[in-house]
């Protein structure tokens, strides 16, 4: 079995490991003026859970920023959680320099690197994940590492991790799931099609298949689907293939779906919705994970590498000197 594979199989040790650890360095206290969550990728998604949970659950502005820069409302009295699995993302640590110098109160998530060493010298709210993961299999570590630091830094986003994580437990059922996907997007483009709560999950899926199988994808959310991406369905020609992820007896995610049948598209349909919004998320991304790494290797690529993304890290540090 391909040792990338098991990282994804084996996400309930990795998001029990993770739970055990601490926060460290010297800790902020609310009132925050707001909060921003930085990062890229596979670090960069945990700011889109963020960003879904404090709709209805927390009462100062929350945004998410994946660029080199901070937008001009973000000053002191903001709260910023830096997220990098590597630690040495340039837009990330271009952002947190940023928020450092407006008087940001910064705190990080990373398995080491110039974010670390940065927070270890300004004794910067930390978690320090476990090392030795590809970014993006280390999804559930930055996931709820994060939740921790937030929780210790007075916001309080989420309770009863660990008993979120026990879906994790279920290997065999999310195989099972996977393969389902699989059988719908093999040999063509996934669109994976979520609402606003599930939007992080279809972004997740798609920057999965982009990034283990080596495909394009595309995430789209509803309602903003019906504004724009509807009408393209009209005139598809290419293989695609639209997986919808959808709430129980959510009536819009229905005509969504039945939408893209009556178009003539092959769909697939999964119920994502459980009692626990981060178990959901935990458990479909094991799902889309498996099943994009599970293809790749069907199709005698290598999950793990991916050269265009050290090629754009290069160019960010070689040519346009940004280090
Ligand atoms: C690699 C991956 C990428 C990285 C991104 C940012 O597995 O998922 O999307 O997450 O290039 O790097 P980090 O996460 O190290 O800040």
């Amino acid at each position: 079995m391909s040792e990338f594979l098991s990282m994804y199989l084996n996400w309930f040790s990795q998001a029990a490991e993770a739970l055990e650890r601490e926060v460290e360095g010297r800790l902020w206290e609310p009132p925050y003026d707001g909060l921003v969550v930085v990062g890229m990728g596979g670090s960069g998604i945990v700011g889109d859970v963020m960003y879904t949970l404090s709709i209805d659950r927390l009462d100062i502005p929350v945004t998410v920023v994946k660029d080199f820069t901070l937008p001009k409302w973000i000053r002191s009295g903001w709260l910023m959680i830096a997220v990098s699995y590597s630690g040495n993302t340039l837009e990330t640590l271009l952002a947190v320099k940023e928020g450092l110098k407006r008087g940001v109160k910064v705190a990080t998530v990373a398995s080491g690197g110039k974010l670390t060493e940065l927070a270890v010298s300004k004794d910067l709210p930390r978690v320090q994940v476990e090392s030795g993961y590809a970014p993006r299999s280390a999804f559930p570590a930055l996931l709820l590492s994060t939740l921790k630091l937030l929780s210790v830094l007075g916001l309080k986003l989420y309770e009863g991790l660990r008993s979120s994580i026990e879906v994790l437990r279920d290997v065999k059922g999310a195989e099972v799931l996977a393969e389902e996907v699989i059988r719908a997007v093999a040999g063509r483009i996934p669109f994976f099609i979520a609402s606003t709560k599930y939007y992080p999950l279809a972004v997740r899926a798609k920057n999965e298949f982009n990034e283990n199988t080596k495909v394009l994808a595309k995430a789209e959310v509803v309602p903003e689907w019906g504004h724009n991406d509807v009408v393209g369905w009209e005139g598809w020609k290419e293989p695609i293939a639209a997986v919808v992820f959808r709430e129980a007896g959510n009536e819009l995610m229905k005509f969504v779906a039945e939408h893209l049948r009556d178009s003539g598209v092959p769909v697939k349909e999964f119920e994502v919705e459980g009692s626990d919004y981060i178990g959901d998320i935990l458990k479909w991304s094991q799902v889309v994970g498996i099943a994009s790494v599970k293809l790749a290797l069907e199709l005698g690529i290598d999950p793990r590498v991916t050269k265009s993304i050290s090629k754009y890290k290069a160019f960010l540090k070689d040519v346009l000197k940004l280090d």
